[in-house]
């Protein structure tokens, strides 16, 4: 009972310090005039995490793009630690040095809203954003275009994640606090193809037609780190590697479960087939695959899900009783993707992003249209169409790492969780050999028990950002 009376009183106390603004803060009308930081339009607020109190400053809803064809969308907040208006440091960072955190809420490649901070982590405790300002970082959080608006599809949402980025650095004398040398992708899925996007894409030239049309400012985009966790990412090639996992596996549970027709089938077959020369073509130093989908690659893949079930293991969790993992005195020494297929089960029919009656949430994000020569050939769906070349080469990665006149971030931390049938973790795996490979810092890993999700391991991505922050 005391220590409540006590911490009410000492949040008062901290929400009291906070110098006031005198007009209502955040949603003065004038600031959607302006894609200017309002110096004045914050609001104080202290919260908890865990047992330590956490007080931030926000400026709620700030346009950043002149031209938006979504104008009410295309929004982002700031939240500055109040220890930086004090003079005061905060886990080693200060107002000057604080890394600039920009985590995305994009999912399904819908549109996705500004994050907030609160205490809503569905893992418990503090989401990313309040969980980053008890760390010290500032943070940054755009709203996204997404598939579903009117003028939403690809690729608006590298375009907005961008324009975001250029904000920011239009903004940096402005900004309270932030080193704008440090700024750091964030976010899951569809999120997590995002930040891929952003980090590898840097101050590359086929995306200043779109940022100028959108009216972003005339900034560099490059970021310093990309945190990715399950990446629906390389949509254009994940169907082979989905397929070199799950072929065989014939129901799907992508709603009720259901058999696969003999069109998916023949698909199923088909892309398996095409992996190993997509793979090979990649030229990765040291990891190939013979036209069976076997080799080093292959290898490679089942030692990420090894290394996954030894850190669960030495961590106490029970990794015994699968057919597809062999464990021995305490050793995690082998795994075997074709049983970890049938134990995974498949999520997704094949092909598992351009389907054949192009009705995949990818299909849509291209504008109802295939995006592989496969599916367009292949086609069930009225009136096959195919997505713009350009449109496809701009969504991915892929094509940008290694590739002069770009500014790839240096430092990567990409997660798949052991669970997640979203994707094949070849997808993440290749994306992270092509960084290593092109002299990048990509830290990859498979996360034992962890479904299609992200953000779950907050002190384990914190620790990393430190690690190459400071
Ligand atoms: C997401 C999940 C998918 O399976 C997919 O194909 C695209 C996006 C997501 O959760 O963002």
């Amino acid at each position: 009972m005391r220590t409540k009376f006590l911490l009410a009183f000492v949040i008062v106390l901290a929400l009291c310090s906070c110098s006031w603004s005198a007009e209502i803060p955040g949603f003065t009308p004038d600031m959607r005039d302006s894609q200017v930081m309002p110096p004045n339009n914050f609001i104080c607020q202290t919260m908890l995490v865990g047992s330590k109190l956490v007080s931030f400053r926000s400026w709620i809803d700030i346009p950043y793009e002149a031209n938006s064809p979504e104008p009410e969308y295309n929004r982002l907040n700031v939240y500055v630690p109040e220890e930086y208006f004090n003079g005061q440091s905060i886990n080693g960072f200060t107002a000057k040095t604080a890394p600039i955190f920009m985590p995305n809420g994009v999912g399904g490649y819908m549109p996705g809203r500004q994050f907030v901070p609160a205490n809503d982590n569905r893992h418990g405790g503090p989401n990313v954003t309040l969980y980053a300002l008890s760390r010290g970082y500032v943070v940054v959080a755009p709203a996204i275009r997404g598939r579903t608006l009117e003028n939403g599809k690809a690729p608006a949402l590298i375009v907005d994640y961008k324009a975001a980025v250029r904000w920011v650095r239009h903004n940096k004398d402005k900004l309270p606090a932030g080193d704008t040398e440090k700024i750091i992708s964030d976010g899951l899925s569809a999120g997590g193809a995002l930040s891929s996007l952003l980090g590898a894409t840097g101050n590359a030239k086929e995306y200043e037609p779109y940022l100028k049309e959108v009216g972003a400012y005339d900034e560099r985009d490059d970021i310093f780190a990309s945190a990715v966790y399950c990446p629906i990412t390389n949509l254009e090639n994940a169907d082979m590697p989905y397929e070199w996992i799950f072929n065989g596996v014939n129901t799907y549970h992508l709603g009720p479960a259901r058999e696969m027709d003999e069109n998916m089938k023949k698909a199923s077959d088909a892309l398996k087939a095409a992996f190993p020369a997509y793979l090979n073509g990649l030229k990765l130093e040291g990891y190939t695959l013979d036209e069976n989908g076997n080799g080093t690659f292959r290898d490679y893949i089942e030692g990420l899900y090894v290394s996954a079930a030894q850190k669960a293991l030495d961590a106490g969790e029970n990794v015994l009783g699968l057919d597809w993992l062999t464990v021995e005195g305490g050793k995690v020494t082998a795994a075997d993707l074709g049983k970890y297929a049938v134990w995974a089960t498949r999520m997704k029919a094949a092909p598992a992003f351009d389907s054949l009656n192009m009705k995949s949430f990818e299909n849509n994000e291209f504008g109802d249209k295939h995006f592989t020569e496969y599916a367009f050939k292949n086609s069930t769906a009225e009136a096959p169409a195919m997505a713009d070349a350009e449109k496809i080469y701009v969504m991915n990665p892929m094509n940008f790492i290694g590739k002069e006149g770009v500014d790839t971030a240096k430092h990567w931390r990409i997660r798949h969780g052991v669970k997640d049938r979203d994707t094949s973790l070849a997808v993440p795996a290749i994306l992270a050999l092509k960084l290593r490979q092109s002299g990048y810092d990509a830290d990859v890993a498979a996360v034992w028990n962890v479904p299609h999700d992200g953000n779950y391991d907050l002190e384990e991505l914190f620790a990393w950002l430190d690690s190459i922050c400071k």
